[in-house]
């Protein structure tokens, strides 16, 4: 069995209570940060721990957080993203619906570090059932002493806020969140200056994931050199993957960095293999942005070596074969699937959920779509193919957020490995009566 340092007390019962999880050494690391600890000691700490953000891009967390400002009598804030809307991804959900203390330990011990007034934790609207449990793990941990004025006696005031959303993909991106959290039109901001120095309300702010303040509780409680031992290389650490589509077991698993890829799909630890013992086609390995790699690239490194569950060894080959870590939405597809159908769906979301702001990933993003609608409609053309290729590349790299460069990574891989499929769509129209329709998740299961 894999290390757990967030999951490892999933199995008790009635850990989402606030009773239960002090009993099992909750709020250690707050006391332990606040009684022993300097702000920058606990900073120091997690540096040490080579933590990265685990919401997608992987930027170490220890340096994001040395990066922020302190001018004299401004108020800082720490905002934990909660938005969750990449599709393949739900560990965040995981996580917050069965131990919300660990968040909450998080963001004061967090907020301990960066001389934070106060966090607020932006959810997305759809989670609505959740913010129940975090405002009532929230009110235990005023009751308890734990948030509030002067906690621990030690002078440091600090307050936690639960905001939700409305249930628009872009508002994970930090600065839409920041926007959205002032009570704006979620639209991403022109950077810089960045949210270390100008974030909520004009503040200086550190945005980091739900996974990556949880993760702060495990690097204090142990220390950041035993967080940096587990895992491998600079991906230190333990990562929740959410694992779903054509597996025996999917689900949120929390493994140690560094296991190869193919345990994580065939062992039974994890996801226990393809259902009906199907061969596997492809893997989106880290949500829907990310590029998609055929079976051979995502079990082997272009030097021939087994794939590791890290960024560096996912990220290997670059995106001629290789692929992103992401945020750990590893989508499992089996020889049934069609790349072209699967890569529609993708390419809708991306359309509804562009702002709009800027008009490579506004304008392209719907011509994606009806691009591949022709395609699967079977009035395509090869020209179409090529269309396709051109419209992702002017799309990459020439937008205010990376929500372009995420609906254009799946369209280029997708072509880039299964440019056949594409093809044959053109030329045999026929074929599509071969495509699979599912009406829903039951019929996919027992397919
Ligand atoms: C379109 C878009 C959506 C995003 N959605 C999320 C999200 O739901 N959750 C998240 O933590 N980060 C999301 N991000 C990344 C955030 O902008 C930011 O990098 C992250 O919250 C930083 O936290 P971390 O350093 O702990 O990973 C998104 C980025 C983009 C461009």
């Amino acid at each position: 069995m894999g290390k757990k340092l967030l999951l490892a007390n999933d199995h008790v019962p009635g850990i989402k209570n606030y009773e239960v999880y002090r009993a099992n050494g909750g709020y250690k690391s707050v006391e332990k940060a606040i009684k022993t600890m300097s702000p920058d000691a606990v900073v120091e700490e997690v540096k040490k721990s080579g933590l990265r953000g685990r919401g997608g891009a992987g930027f170490p967390t220890g340096m994001k957080w040395s990066f922020l400002a302190k001018p004299e009598g401004v108020a800082r804030y720490i905002v934990c993203n909660a938005d969750e809307s990449e599709p393949g991804t739900f560990k965040d959900r995981y996580l917050m619906s069965r131990i919300p203390h660990i968040l909450i330990e998080g963001m004061i011990t967090s907020g301990f570090a960066l001389g934070a007034t106060a966090g607020y934790i932006y959810i997305r609207g759809e989670y609505f059932y959740i913010v129940s449990i975090l405002e009532k793990a929230i009110e235990e941990a005023y009751q308890n002493g734990w948030l509030g004025k002067n906690i621990l006696g030690s002078g440091f005031d600090y307050d936690l806020y639960v905001q939700v959303g409305a249930g628009a993909y872009i508002c994970g991106e930090e600065t839409a969140l920041l926007e959205s959290l002032e009570g704006k039109r979620g639209n991403p901001r022109i950077k810089p200056p960045f949210p270390a120095i100008a974030g909520l309300y004009g503040c200086p702010t550190v945005v980091n994931n739900v996974e990556t303040i949880a993760a702060v509780v495990p690097i204090i409680n142990e220390g950041g050199e035993a967080y940096a031992a587990v895992g491998i290389g600079k991906s230190a650490g333990t990562k929740l993957i959410s694992a779903s589509g054509h597996i025996n077991k999917p689900g949120v698993y929390e493994i140690e960095m560094g296991i190869t890829v193919e345990d994580f799909i065939y062992s039974d630890e994890y996801c226990g293999g393809i259902i009906n013992g199907r061969k596997l086609k492809a893997v989106v390995a880290g949500g829907s942005s990310v590029p998609i790699l055929p079976a051979d690239k995502i079990l082997t490194t272009p030097a021939g070596e087994k794939r590791l569950m890290s960024y560096e060894s996912l990220s290997e080959g670059g995106f001629a074969s290789g692929t992103m870590l992401g945020s750990g939405g590893f989508i499992v597809m089996d020889e049934t699937t069609s790349i072209v159908q699967n890569l529609h769906t993708f390419a809708r979301f991306y359309h509804h959920e562009s702002c709009g702001q800027c008009s490579p990933c506004r304008e392209g993003t719907g011509w994606m779509e009806k691009i591949l609608h022709k395609i699967l409609d079977g009035h395509g053309t090869m020209a179409d193919i090529e269309l396709l290729w051109e419209i992702q590349a002017k799309i990459e790299g020439n937008t205010i957020c990376p929500l372009g460069d995420a609906a254009a990574w799946p369209v280029a891989s997708a072509i880039r490995h299964f440019r056949s499929e594409f093809e044959e769509f053109v030329q045999n129209p026929t074929n599509l009566k071969k495509v699979r329709h599912y009406e829903s998740v039951n019929q996919l299961v027992s397919a």
